[in-house]
């Protein structure tokens, strides 16, 4: 029994700070994040209204406990913002942490093995050490909570090295239509030198990487309508445009022979990679056999001339989010559908701007309806791609923070998803944002399981001081 503890003790004393504290509040700091994601955020429902504001008062209470002042859950014109900060010496540097409360949806729900806002803990064959399956586990709530985690140990071990300001919002999942707003009328309260962000991936849990882009988005929504109400199919079929047969054929058009985007004007502002930098792209590493495995496909899809990476990372695309018309209930019923809709997405990479490739694509859809139907397109919300330089302090702090802890050195890859109040952040705050994630792209983000890794939840909070500590070196003026 002495034995034991005189070893406990020498083990401890070789341990770094970080890592002591997590050891001692392993368990806290985990059942803390499950009873976050027992309240389902979802922002897109408005029957979720109220879990959405009680995970805001949440937040509001955990980093008050953590140590942050002024925290406070501040309106917008939809969910709020939850702000803290902690100003330690206005002459050291200010890292602001942007995150999101709001979850996506949990449906379909049927296909998810255990209730998505009833964490447990299971063991996956990439997660072996066990994941937490749980809506928002991974996007973001278990990300966001790592910085309040890592903030927390930083205070508690007297170890802060600079200032931080938390911004966490709860409409990311919808859009942030209140986000810009706000940051303009809290552009005095914001001030900083740079945003980090957990909100992205990495390639595996022993290749670490860090987004060095995110791509941009616009979101659309068309319907079209043939005769003025739902007709017999035989009586009128053959003889009348059938706009979901017209929808289908148009959206097909959409993409040529080589996957390639018909959209007139679509590319015109699409940055090609340097040979360079589509050298340096390709040098993460890559498995498509893994790749297909996992999702179950015999062959990957795409624009010709492209690889994988290169379509997820830096190429526009297209894609029908969700079709519907007609009758899709059970048994046949023999129908002529008035009306035909669809929800359709455009991933956008610099220097493509959304509004302008809203109107492109309202200006093509209209264009190539035949006069049989009509149609009407509405744009949802755009967001705008953004890169981040590798020369930058953020990046090379985050590089830094990685290696350490992963032992070896992040590759800079580009993300596929999008994050549309980044570009806001450099647009309105003159800030550039370091895309810290820690996640993995196969852990079912917007999709039934959802999950994220104890060893990556864990790994975060780790990295994330060290983050602090680096930048603070790195920008500090001698
Ligand atoms: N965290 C994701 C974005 C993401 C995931 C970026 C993985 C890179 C890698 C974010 O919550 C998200 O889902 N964004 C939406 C955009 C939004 C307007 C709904 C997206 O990318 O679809
Ligand atoms: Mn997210
Ligand atoms: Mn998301």
């Amino acid at each position: 029994m002495l034995k034991k503890v005189n070893f406990n003790a020498l083990f401890f004393m070789e341990k770094t700070i970080i890592n002591t504290y997590i050891d001692q509040n392993k368990e806290r700091v985990l059942n803390e994040l499950l009873e976050l994601l027992k309240i389902p955020s979802v922002s897109a429902d408005s029957k979720y209204k109220q879990d959405v504001l009680k995970t805001a008062e949440a937040i509001k209470t955990r980093l008050m406990e953590a140590g942050a002042d002024k925290v406070e859950v501040s309106a917008t014109k939809g969910f709020p913002v939850v702000y803290g900060e902690k100003i330690i010496d206005a002459s050291k540097p200010t890292i602001v942490v942007y995150g999101h409360y709001d979850v996506q949806p949990a449906d379909p729900l049927e296909l998810w093995h255990s209730p998505p806002f009833e964490p447990v803990i299971k063991k996956t064959e990439l997660h072996p050490e066990g994941a937490i399956f749980a809506r928002g586990s991974c996007d973001d709530k278990g990300q966001m909570y790592m910085h309040i985690k890592a903030f927390e140990l930083m205070m508690k071990t007297n170890t802060l090295p600079c200032n931080v300001k938390f911004m966490i919002e709860g409409e990311e999942e919808v859009g942030s239509p209140s986000l810009g707003a706000w940051i303009i009328e809290n552009k005095e309260k914001l001030k900083g030198d740079v945003i980090l962000i957990s909100d992205t991936s990495i390639i595996a849990n022993d290749i670490p990487s860090i987004d060095t882009g995110l791509r941009g988005l616009a979101y659309m929504e068309v319907e079209v309508t043939g005769a003025n109400r739902d007709l017999h199919s035989g009586v009128y079929g053959g003889g009348v445009a059938n706009p979901i047969n017209i929808l289908c054929k148009m959206i097909a058009g959409c993409h040529d022979e080589n996957n390639h985007i018909t959209i007139p004007g679509f590319y015109d502002a699409v940055k090609e990679l340097s040979e360079v930098e589509r050298n340096e792209l390709n040098k993460a590493p890559f498995n498509l056999d893994a790749y297909k495995n996992d999702l179950g496909v015999k062959d990957v899809w795409g624009e010709k001339n492209y690889n994988t990476i290169e379509r997820t990372g830096v190429r526009p695309t297209l894609d029908v989010n969700g079709i519907w018309g007609g009758y899709t209930g059970e048994g046949a019923k023999t129908v002529l559908p008035s009306k035909a809709f669809a929800k359709i997405s455009m991933r956008l990479v610099p220097d493509q701007n959304s509004d302008k490739i809203s109107e492109l694509f309202q200006k093509y859809f209209e264009s190539v309806a035949p006069k049989s139907v009509s149609v009407k397109v509405k744009p949802h919300h755009g967001g705008e791609p953004v890169v981040v330089s590798i020369e930058s302090p953020g990046y090379k702090a985050a590089s830094m923070a990685m290696e350490e802890t992963y032992g070896k050195k992040p590759v800079p890859t580009r993300g596929g998803g999008s994050i549309p109040i980044v570009a806001l952040f450099k647009q309105e705050l003159g800030l550039d944002s370091i895309l810290f994630g820690f996640g993995l792209d196969t852990d079912a983000l917007h999709s039934p399981n959802e999950h994220y890794g104890l060893f990556n939840y864990y790994k975060g909070i780790e990295t994330i001081p060290l983050f602090y500590k680096y930048y603070t070196q790195l920008t500090s003026k001698k």
